[in-house]
């Protein structure tokens, strides 16, 4: 651990308290004008202090900001996120992350950003990422498997983020397949995963991940303001983006273990049981035009089983669902 990370360790463990400049030289085993240059490093980095004489220094407030020494400190995985690059703005996270994966990156590493200028959704679509706002980030991942799997990996991640979003905010998001979290039927959530592939093997896979965590309603362009939402929005108080990016993480290397140890069928079970799209009446724009019925189950293969009207069940491999009444 650095001295910066020692020395936060300390001031966190106890906020309300004061620790002393001595036992803090002491801990970290520097001078107590070092003590003193790292205090300042990390208001440079946005904490605050309060420093008292004969008492010491407490922490009073942590930066808004993603901070990369906060998160790892936050991160219970082994690998995902452990290799981490946090920044202030890029084009995209995932073409970030494609970059460092064709450099050779390990599976696991995440890249995060404050802001996005040219976020990507599915089907070609711009993603909405404003700075300071939300959680935009992509994910590498290195799974020894053919491409056709990959629906598996995007329902797994779906999972994941929404199984981290209910247990850190309490809001009750549920899964709109293939990838969306919905919350009373407005997006919260959007997964784009994208893959690199060598005679049908999967070289590696971004997973991208877009929580709309601390959008005010006046955030949203017009077009948005019916059809998507923000935890801020739903909870009724910002959220705390570190907690929610490490649960993230934890229940994604869970469920990724999981997956690999058991196959899909467990993935399955666990996105049905939070599925907003079963047992709905729904169309889905298909490659081969829009199928319309009752959304029955996932199929092995991670595609929406659809009774179609007149009693044929179609799997459904990708496409847009609409829900309907
Ligand atoms: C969708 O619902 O259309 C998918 C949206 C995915 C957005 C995320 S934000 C982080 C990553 N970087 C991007 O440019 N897109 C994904």
């Amino acid at each position: 651990m650095s001295e910066k990370e020692t020395l936060l360790d300390l001031l966190l463990a106890s906020p309300q308290e004061f620790v002393s400049g001595e036992e803090i030289s002491r801990r970290l085993s520097v001078s107590r004008t070092a003590v003193w240059k790292q205090i300042n490093k990390l208001r440079e980095a946005g904490y605050e202090f309060e420093a008292v004489p004969n008492k010491g220094y407490r922490i009073v407030n942590k930066p808004e900001r993603i901070d990369t020494l906060t998160l790892l400190k936050t991160l219970k995985t082994n690998i995902a996120g452990k290799k981490l690059k946090v920044l202030e703005t890029t084009v995209s996270t995932q073409e970030e992350a494609k970059a460092l994966a064709e450099a050779g990156a390990p599976e696991g590493t995440l890249v995060v950003a404050e802001e996005q200028t040219g976020g990507k959704g599915r089907l070609g679509r711009k993603w909405f990422s404003p700075k300071g706002k939300g959680i935009w980030m992509s994910l590498v991942l290195r799974p020894k498997q053919p491409l056709h799997y990959m629906p598996q990996l995007t329902l797994l991640t779906g999972v994941a983020v929404c199984r981290a979003v209910r247990r850190t905010t309490g809001v009750m998001a549920g899964l709109k397949w293939p990838n969306d979290l919905l919350v009373d039927g407005r997006k919260i959530c959007g997964i784009l995963l994208e893959s690199a592939a060598e005679d049908e093997y999967v070289r590696y896979c971004i997973a991208g991940i877009g929580i709309s965590a601390n959008l005010d309603p006046d955030d949203y362009p017009d077009e948005l303001k019916s059809v998507a939402t923000s935890l801020k929005i739903e909870a009724g108080h910002p959220v705390d983006r570190v907690q929610l990016i490490a649960a993230a993480m934890e229940e994604f290397e869970t469920l990724y273990r999981l997956y690999q140890q058991e196959g899909f069928a467990p993935i399955a079970s666990l996105w049905e049981a939070l599925s907003v799209t079963l047992g709905k009446r729904v169309t889905v724009g298909a490659a081969s035009g829009p199928v319309t019925g009752l959304a029955l189950k996932l199929d092995p293969h991670g595609a929406l089983v659809i009774l179609t009207e007149d009693g044929r069940e179609l799997p459904v491999f990708s496409g847009d669902v609409e829900l309907r009444r």
